[in-house]
């Protein structure tokens, strides 16, 4: 890592626990509770999963939850370009209304990667939902359908965002400002 301080917050525990709560609804509503996947790509989305899930019970959707891991990224702070599957899904999504989970929708291929995966796979639809969307230029042409938060090009951790996989137990999301040695 390089030289760097955290202690911007761009978004507080309560105004995501806020967002959470109309999210919850936002999905619930589009959602075919029968046959719902919810796939969180790791690591970034465990916290956020989590979250997201608790509120379905008031809904009464009992979606089936598994985890897909994806790498595009390396140990920096600057996408590679090619994503890999570091470990699979054990779900059948035949016939499945998947919503897949990320923390962040950056260069946009990690999404891309994985919404085409699970179409190939058979599920009869496949929805996005991303805590933050980075106002950066898309390597691929993808939007959310489901969006916590617009945030600027900046590098951020917290709510199961890393540097270098560190920070993501901050409850909170917050600027990573580099600092001259
Ligand atoms: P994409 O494939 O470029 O859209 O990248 C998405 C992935 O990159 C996310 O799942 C994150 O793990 C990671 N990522 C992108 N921007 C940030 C950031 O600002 N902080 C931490 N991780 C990030
Ligand atoms: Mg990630």
């Amino acid at each position: 890592m390089q030289p760097h301080t955290i202690d911007k917050q761009l978004f507080t525990r309560e105004q995501i626990q806020t967002r959470i709560h109309t999210l919850i609804d936002e999905i619930a509503a589009n959602s075919d509770a029968e046959n719902l996947v919810m796939i969180g790509i790791l690591r970034g989305s465990f916290i956020f999963l989590a979250d997201l899930v608790r509120g379905f019970e008031q809904h009464k959707i009992h979606p089936r939850i598994d985890f897909i891991s994806l790498s595009s990224y390396g140990a920096g702070t600057e996408s590679s370009g090619s994503v890999k599957i570091m470990h699979d899904i054990s779900e059948n999504l035949v016939g499945a209304d998947v919503v897949v989970v990320d923390d962040i929708l950056d260069s946009g291929r990690t999404l891309a990667f994985a919404l085409e995966l699970f179409l190939e796979r058979g599920a009869r639809s496949v929805r996005t939902c991303v805590m933050l969307d980075k106002q950066t230029e898309r390597a691929v042409d993808l939007e959310a359908d489901h969006v916590g938060f617009l945030v600027e090009d900046l590098f951020v951790v917290g709510y199961g965002l890393d540097y270098d996989n560190h920070y993501r137990e901050l409850p909170y999301i917050a600027e990573v400002t580099f600092t001259e040695r």
